[in-house]
């Protein structure tokens, strides 16, 4: 087997589109083993059958629910079990509902809380102790800039990326004397399914998923000593509103 990272085993939630099936895609082309996930059975197995084997590493498939804290757990089990341990866990499930404070559904408040913020807790509990005894794991948590700047119309996105932001912070100080190393990607507007349709045609001007894995991959490839802990992505030229 050849690669960059042989020998590696990698987790992505919501892998079987956008962001994460891009990261999921390139880490499998650099010779990773890669779980991929989402919250539906068909595209998760549709998704390891075009990935396993589209570079020299492999692909598996487990459906998750990452608000359900038991499935986090055995997805991260089943990974361990399926390719013998886990280095790196990409944090990418996600959702946005957006509307003011005055609109926002309780429902839509909850799913996108219990999905972008409680999910990530929930993998990372379960997933730590295998990052630790592997030495050298990493944690890769898909944030926003919806985390450090708020919109009208974001209370619950907003909620949910400030938060996640925080909590990343904490987890990177809690992890690294471990030996396992914590870094946020905030990317600004990356043309994807996240807004409900296909990606959007028009939407050159944007981030592409790509742009978002090959971060990725370059700071996979920073020496043991560096961890760079923030990484914040934007489209150089969004359109004149
Ligand atoms: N697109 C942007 O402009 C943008 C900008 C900044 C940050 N982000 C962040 O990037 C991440 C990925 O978004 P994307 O743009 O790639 O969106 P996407 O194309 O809609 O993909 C989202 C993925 O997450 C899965 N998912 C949703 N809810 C889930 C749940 N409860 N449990 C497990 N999987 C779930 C989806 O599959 P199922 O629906 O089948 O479960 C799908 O595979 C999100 O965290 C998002 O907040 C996106």
């Amino acid at each position: 087997m050849s690669g960059t990272l042989a020998g590696k085993v990698a987790l992505i939630t919501g892998s079987t589109k956008g962001i994460g099936r891009a990261i999921a895609r390139e880490l499998a082309e650099a010779g990773a083993k890669v779980v991929v996930s989402s919250r539906t059975e068909a595209d998760v197995a549709r998704t390891a059958r075009e990935l396993d084997g589209s570079g020299s590493g492999a692909a598996h498939g487990i459906p998750c629910d990452v608000r359900d804290p038991e499935a986090c757990r055995r997805l991260v089990e089943g990974t361990v079990e399926r390719f013998g341990g886990l280095d790196i866990l990409v944090n990418n499930a996600g959702l946005g509902r957006f509307a003011t404070i005055q609109e926002m559904d309780p429902e839509d408040w909850d799913i996108q809380l219990r999905t972008n913020l409680d999910g990530v807790f929930h993998v990372s509990r379960a997933a730590v102790p295998h990052l630790v005894a592997g030495g050298g794991g990493w944690i890769f948590n898909i944030g926003s800039l919806a985390g450090r700047n708020a919109f009208s119309g974001g209370v619950a996105y907003n909620a949910s990326k400030f938060g996640l932001r925080g909590m990343t912070e904490a987890m990177m100080l809690d992890l690294r004397d471990e030996g396992v190393r914590v870094t946020l990607i905030m990317p600004g507007s990356v043309n994807t399914h996240f807004f409900g349709s296909d990606p959007d045609p028009e939407g050159g001007w944007k981030l592409q998923a790509e742009d978002i894995s090959r971060v990725v991959l370059d700071l996979l490839a920073f020496p043991d000593r560096a961890l760079p802990s923030k990484v914040e992505i934007r489209p150089s030229r969004p359109p004149n509103e």
